[in-house]
């Protein structure tokens, strides 16, 4: 047993699909939650940019005496792929492995789309880990760098005709192959989940790298008995950059109000 916090980090509002999934799991954990809002969007730096970061992220967590970190973030996993970042003294987990091994269970037809940031795209990552298991699956990717700003935004009603104009837009890149399957390969996607969904239309299985991540540690946590045995759960928000936006557009996306403050971290003390 250990009844210390589990650390989840992204860019910003993305890794709550995996924090949102974690609860449901594991009600009796307590979350540390650090979405880096001062330095968003990810998806458009560079490998060495993107390593710095994770470092960062990581060592803030770990200053909250966390007992795993997940990088709730297509883009970090992406870019460390399977090796954790520098000084990481706990457990780790990206999500990538995870949502591609749930594509490979869901598709029928071996047709797998893939949407993510450049980063992600660029690093090939979910395909490579595709064609590993299902060497003969087609797997087409597009990277929808506008979503993430969109999200951020708080531009995610499933009607929305803003979101909507740039995702026909995106997704027409589909349109030849009809995936059976889309991974959502950046965590903020599953936030405009239902109007991808309708646009995608009912044929189409959507990936969550966030929920199937969150199975995975709940596994992990409980074949290494790190699972808590508390009776009630504490999640503490943190971001870097401003808290009103990020607590109304995360109530919103949670179903409910966040039951404490968003706590502010200076970018600056991270990078020290
Ligand atoms: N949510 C992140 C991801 O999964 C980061 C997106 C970004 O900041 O560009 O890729």
């Amino acid at each position: 047993m250990d009844n210390r916090p589990i650390g989840i980090f992204d860019s910003g509002l993305g890794g709550l699909t995996a924090l949102k999934a974690l609860r449901q799991l594991m009600p009796q954990e307590d979350f540390i939650y650090f979405g880096d809002t001062g330095r968003v969007p990810y998806g458009a730096r560079s490998p060495q940019t993107l390593r710095r970061f994770a470092a960062e992220d990581v060592r803030f967590l770990q200053s909250h005496n966390v007992k795993m970190i997940v990088a709730a973030c297509g883009t970090i996993s992406s870019i460390l792929s399977s090796e954790p970042p520098a000084g990481l003294a706990v457990p780790f987990s990206g999500v990538v492995k995870a949502a591609a091994d749930a594509a490979c269970r869901a598709t029928r037809s071996g047709r797998i789309g893939v949407i993510g940031t450049s980063a992600t795209i660029r690093s090939g990552s979910y395909a490579r880990l595709i064609k590993q298991k299902l060497p003969q699956a087609q797997v087409v990717a597009r990277a929808c760098p506008l979503f993430v700003p969109l999200v951020e935004n708080g531009y995610i009603d499933r009607d929305n005709p803003v979101t909507e104009m740039v995702a026909r837009d995106y997704l027409r890149a589909f349109a030849e192959q009809k995936p059976d399957t889309l991974i959502l390969g950046c965590t903020h996607y599953p936030l405009i989940a239902p109007l991808l969904g309708r646009i995608m239309g009912e044929g189409v299985t959507l990936i969550d790298p966030g929920r199937e991540t969150a199975q995975s540690v709940k596994e992990y946590l409980l074949s290494h008995e790190l699972q808590s045995d508390e009776k009630t759960s504490r999640t503490r928000y943190f971001v870097s950059a401003d808290t009103e936006d990020f607590d109304e557009i995360a109530a919103r996306f949670l179903g409910r109000p966040l039951e404490c403050a968003v706590e502010h971290v200076d970018v600056d003390d991270l990078c020290r």
